[in-house]
């Protein structure tokens, strides 16, 4: 800072063109602190924001069991309507246009929302358009959307990602489908909220940084540099563009960007509507439940759910009976004999844990550089349980995802499932659920101590049926409000 303010006292003396852009490189590199201060967050000031009166709040509705009919009224996803609110600044009573936004049947809870960061559907667009724009990138060239393409699941079904300057990065890109429900992001945790993951891409030097510099100092720059940008900010935020403003616009964008609603969901519903009907059973949809919701996609010529299944409106009855036969035995595979669900749990099938499947070992060693969530433990917190441990991702549109893995390293979903039909892949870090404990214990007491992996023995026919029953959880493409750029 010192240097700069003395280059710029000769550069007044002097004031010659060469002065100026070594003034301004030397900005660039090292933003005085009160500079990158405002850069970074800016008290609001309530003036410049959207008045009260003319914020569109939003409202998520999920589907309550015990009134159905408040969610079953919302036709479409994002709906228009009034909302009677109180003025905090004035106590006054108003109605503000606000928009109630049906959250996807199969996600039962809304995401949660940070206090200091509520939704709105003016802040919504801002950090839709700040999604797709290149313009968090050095060379104005990668946008979010580059590797979290809504055309492309949300990711970008490359093995590793491409990033900044055509370089590869080491990870699979993971999709921002029901991301919103994660309770940590990156495959080893380590950000804690949406917020927080965007502030990574755009100083990541294999993504958007060109290494040069105060990475978002010069990103807040170039946005700032956008009278359309300073304006929406302004409304939104109060403030002009900074980097907790930006990160709460694609926060907030990327919370919206819900996915459910597949097949699977649709035959909970019947099961629980016929358990309903015949005053209790068993809370296990059945054969009959999914042949029913197929028919219904048939008569609603849902195309796109269908075809996940290898139906289409035209299927004869028996291909539909056997399809929904298949999709039961799927179902009872992944919540029994598979042991699926003692991870893959919850509206996103997710237990939101970290777990060693063994995907980066060889030969029975972790060779990976790579160390998954221990990697991510700050020191002092290491826990070598977690080496290689990777996020549990959920299971929804997996056919719009692939390749699979933090690595990319399983391209189809068969071979997944032949990962875990034969217990992972054996390493010193092998996750407990993935080891057979009795043969462990046999070992053990044989003097041997080892990790065995546990293997699933499943039959061709299961696999087939377990793998359909994935496929069962293609869900309604995202309202084009959010995927359209
Ligand atoms: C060059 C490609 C690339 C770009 C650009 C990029 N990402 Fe990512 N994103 C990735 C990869 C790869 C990961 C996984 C990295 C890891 O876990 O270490 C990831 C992880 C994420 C996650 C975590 C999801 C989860 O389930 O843990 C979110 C959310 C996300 N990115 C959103 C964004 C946003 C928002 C932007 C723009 C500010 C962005 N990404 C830019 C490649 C990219
Ligand atoms: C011990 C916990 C655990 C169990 C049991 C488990 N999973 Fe996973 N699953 C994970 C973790 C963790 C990953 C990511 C691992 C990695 O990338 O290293 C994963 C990844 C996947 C993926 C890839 C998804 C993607 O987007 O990349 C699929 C598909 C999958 N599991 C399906 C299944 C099926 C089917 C079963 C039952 C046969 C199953 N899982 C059992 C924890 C588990």
């Amino acid at each position: 800072m010192l240097m700069t303010r003395l280059s710029a006292i000769a550069c007044a003396l002097v004031a010659t063109v060469a002065c100026v852009t070594e003034v301004r490189a030397a900005d660039a590199a090292q933003p005085e602190a009160a500079a990158l201060a405002a850069s970074e967050s800016q008290i609001p000031n309530p003036s410049l924001l959207t008045p009260y009166k003319d914020q569109q709040p939003i409202v998520l509705v999920v589907r309550d069991a015990r009134k159905p009919e408040v969610w079953g009224a919302l036709k479409k996803f994002w709906n228009v309507a009034p909302v009677e609110s109180v003025d905090p600044s004035t106590g006054e009573k108003v109605t503000r246009q606000g928009v109630f936004i049906k959250v996807p049947l199969g996600l039962n809870t809304a995401p949660s929302i940070p206090a200091e960061n509520p939704l709105t559907a003016e802040k919504v667009m801002l950090g839709k358009k700040l999604y797709f724009d290149p313009i968090l990138s050095a060379n104005n060239k990668v946008s979010c959307a580059s590797c979290h393409n809504p055309q492309l699941g949300y990711s970008d079904q490359l093995t590793t990602s491409t990033g900044i300057f055509e370089q590869k990065g080491g990870m699979n890109a993971p999709t921002v489908y029901n991301s919103g429900f994660n309770s940590l992001q990156f495959w080893n945790g380590r950000a804690a909220s949406l917020e927080e993951q965007a502030q990574g891409p755009p100083q990541n030097p294999s993504e958007m940084h060109d290494g040069k510099g105060n990475a978002w100092f010069k990103a807040v720059e170039r946005i700032k540099a956008k009278p359309e940008y300073v304006k929406s900010f302004a409304r939104v935020f109060g403030t002009a563009p900074t980097r907790d403003a930006i990160a709460k616009a694609i926060g907030v964008y990327e919370r919206l960007v819900l996915t459910g609603n597949s097949v699977v969901d649709r035959a909970d519903l019947a099961m629980r509507e016929r358990v309903e009907e015949d005053g209790g059973g068993k809370l296990e949809p059945n054969a009959a439940d999914y042949a029913k919701v197929l028919k219904a996609a048939i008569a609603a010529k849902d195309a796109e759910a269908l075809s996940a299944l290898t139906l289409e409106v035209g299927s004869e009855p028996a291909k539909v009976s056997q399809v929904a036969a298949s999709l039961a035995n799927g179902r009872n595979l992944f919540f029994n004999k598979a042991r699926c669900a003692s991870c893959h749990v919850g509206d996103n099938y997710t237990d939101n844990a970290f777990h060693n499947l063994g995907v980066g070992a060889k030969e029975g060693q972790w060779v990976s550089a790579d160390l998954g969530r221990y990697g991510a433990q700050p020191t002092g917190h290491k826990d070598a349980a977690h080496v290689g441990a990777y996020k549990t991702p959920g299971l929804r549109q997996l056919l719009s995802t692939a390749p699979y893995m933090h690595d990319g390293s399983e391209t189809s979903l068969e071979a997944v499932v032949d990962l875990y039909n034969r217990g992972g892949n054996l390493n010193p870090h092998l996750d407990g659920k993935m080891r057979d404990a009795d043969s462990e214990r046999d070992a053990a007491k044989a003097g041997k101590s080892a990790v065995i992996p546990r293997k699933l023995l499943l039959t061709p026919d299961e696999k087939k049926d377990l793998i359909l029953f994935m496929r069962g959880l293609q869900g309604d493409p995202v309202d084009a409000l959010i995927s359209a750029p």
